[in-house]
């Protein structure tokens, strides 16, 4: 991996499903694209991450975000790139 990029990972797992994962996908997708960041990232899905009662659970570098809404996972991601 490129220590340079931050690695976004959103669990794909069927109870993060239910919970939303699907349109959290697109709003970070929407995001990068309009601050320009997705040379920056790595962003993948992945399995389930064990924590399915707190989902749509999402890992942006070495912090895990659980039962975000988007305006939080958004925020999050703002601070993160000193937007
Ligand atoms: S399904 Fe996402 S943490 Fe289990």
């Amino acid at each position: 991996m490129n220590v340079n990029k931050t690695e976004i990972t959103i669990c794909l797992g069927s109870s993060c499903f239910a919970r939303g994962n699907k349109k959290m996908v697109q709003v970070i997708q929407q995001f990068l694209k309009q601050n320009f960041l997705e040379d920056r990232v790595i962003f993948h899905g992945a399995h389930c991450f064990g924590e399915c009662g707190e989902g749509p659970s999402i890992r942006i570098g070495d912090q895990t975000l659980r039962s975000g809404s988007e305006e939080e996972v958004i925020n999050y991601l703002k601070n993160h790139f000193d937007l």
